[in-house]
């Protein structure tokens, strides 16, 4: 490892003080710090503290601005292993130092120092960086090699907004799995970076007969009320947030209802059309263009978010669109319009038919508005390779590589590296915004094909569980009925090919014939 000093070595520091100064007779198991801390829904305002504590105790945050001067406290005061603290009252773009424990001591971080910046006001353009991991769970040396080319190439320009899309703890999302592939994997980033996740179908195979058990939703506290910027969405599992000029809408295309007219897509139009920031950022699980591991002409999440989502997020001018899976890297080119499968793929479609990159074709060029065109990348590839056809027509890039996605925002342009494992360039491409595209009628650019569901408000769609509970009853299925078993880890089984299309019985049976190797 070569990060910098982890969090259970300042605990056993401290709890090593503890003891030197504790009477010899006590009997008292002495607490100590197990996970974190690591920050979540950060907003200009507030960020959430979480960490673990062994054995349960109060819980207290020390924070303020100066490193060693960490005047103000927060309790979550109940006996617990899991705190969770929302610092409110902060300052947008500001540094904040820190320290969690209990209400008797500081356990990690304070002098030693624990510290996050704050992001800006919405609408504030500063340079900004994006760090983007798929499928990065297997907690194995291709994953280190992925981090660490990362914190090296980015060891004097550290991360604003870091993504994870799913699969973030193999093989079946267990709290001790995501101990292994998160919370000890990257111990340096996760106390000053605040982590934005989604659900991949590895996060719920713990929990087949009920996806709403899964660690995955009492390890994370997404903005649910739309307290980073947003829409609320009400859902712990999609969700929006800003970051200066920059919107990010991360999608479930696991277990949530993935219909037109269900409550995430419905909430997806509802964000959007409130949205004024110059840059879209969307990701979810399931890519809707993919040949890799993953086909996504026939496996029903993919198509699914392909034909429902896609209309809604170009008709709002989305410029990129992440997704895992698939244990590989593809990058598409300029594209709009393209929701049916690969052989569908139209010249037209493409509204740049070039590499993006500066010194070949030229950067993309797009306006800020509808249809405009997006750039669509698949990044399964932080932790494992899966062989697969890798011929997606739309894609500029398909390799079978391990890494990650940097993208860097500076003003009207985004720039995105996808950095391999070994430290090397494996693609790049830029987008410059030239001007805008005023919406049509200043309303929603995309209505419901039925009546609109009248925004009841966030807790009306799924109540709030708070940190520690779990939902009440089962989750919403991607077809709008209760969600369905993890399908053996891809979401595509073959009830996945899609029902009712004309084609249906010949795609069943090249499905059943193994034409493609699923995981
Ligand atoms: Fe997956």
């Amino acid at each position: 490892m070569t990060q910098e000093t982890p969090p259970w070595i300042v605990t056993l520091l401290v709890v090593a003080g503890q003891s030197l100064a504790a009477s010899p007779a006590s009997a008292q198991p002495m607490v100590a710090v197990s996970r974190g801390p690591y920050l979540q829904a950060a907003g200009p305002g507030q960020v959430m503290v979480r960490w673990r504590l062994a054995p349960p105790a109060a819980g207290r945050v020390r924070w303020g601005k100066t490193a060693g001067a960490l005047t103000e406290t927060a309790d979550d005061a109940p006996v617990a292993a899991d705190h969770a603290v929302t610092l409110t009252g902060l300052s947008p773009g500001t540094r904040y130092h820190y320290s969690v424990g209990t209400p008797e001591a500081a356990l990690a971080g304070g002098d030693a120092g624990f510290s996050f910046v704050t992001p800006p006001a919405a609408g504030t353009s500063l340079p900004t960086r994006l760090w983007v991991l798929g499928d990065s769970g297997t907690a194995n040396d291709n994953a280190a090699h992925v981090r660490d080319a990362f914190l090296a190439f980015s060891k004097d320009r550290p991360v604003d907004v870091w993504l994870m899309l799913g699969d973030n703890a193999y093989p079946r999302g267990l709290d001790e799995e995501y101990q292994r592939a998160l919370f000890d994997f990257f111990p340096g980033l996760l106390p000053s970076t605040c982590l934005w996740p989604t659900l991949g179908n590895a996060d719920v195979l713990c929990c087949e007969s009920n996806p709403s058990s899964a660690p995955y939703l009492q390890i994370f506290s997404t903005p649910r009320k739309g307290e980073a910027g947003g829409v609320a969405s009400g859902s712990p599992l999609y969700y929006s947030f800003d970051h200066g000029d920059l919107h990010v809408v991360m999608l479930d295309s696991m277990v949530s209802d993935r219909t037109a007219n269900g409550p995430m897509l419905t909430w997806l139009r509802q964000d959007l059309d409130a949205n004024q920031k110059t840059w879209l950022v969307a990701g979810w699980h399931h890519p809707p263009y993919t040949m890799g591991e993953h086909d996504s002409d026939f496996e029903r999440a993919h198509v699914m978010m392909r034909e429902n989502a896609l209309p809604i997020l170009e008709a709002y001018g989305v410029d990129l669109v992440l997704g895992g899976h698939s244990h590989s890297y593809e990058r598409s080119f300029l594209l709009d319009g393209h929701y049916g499968a690969s052989t569908t793929l139209t010249a037209a479609m493409k509204k740049d038919p070039g590499t993006g990159r500066p010194e070949e074709t030229g950067a993309y060029q797009k306006k800020s508005g509808p249809h405009q065109g997006a750039v669509y990348v698949v990044l399964g590839n932080a932790g494992q390779l899966s062989q697969g056809p890798l011929n997606h027509p739309a894609m500029v890039v398909s390799t079978l590589a391990l890494g990650s996605l940097v993208v860097d925002l500076d003003g009207p342009q985004l720039r995105a590296t996808f950095l391999r494992d070994t430290g090397e360039v494996g693609d790049h491409f830029t987008i410059r915004k030239m001007g805008s595209v005023p919406r049509p009628d200043g309303g929603v650019l995309v209505p419901d094909a039925g009546a609109l569901v009248p925004d009841a408000g966030a807790d009306a769609l799924v109540p709030d569980a708070g940190v520690d509970a779990p939902l009440d009853g089962p989750l919403p299925g991607p077809d709008g009925g209760v969600a369905p078993p993890p399908d053996g880890g891809c979401g595509c089984a073959l009830g996945g090919v899609r029902s009712g299309s004309a084609g249906g019985l010949a795609l069943l049976v090249l499905v059943l014939v193994g034409r493609r190797r699923r995981r």
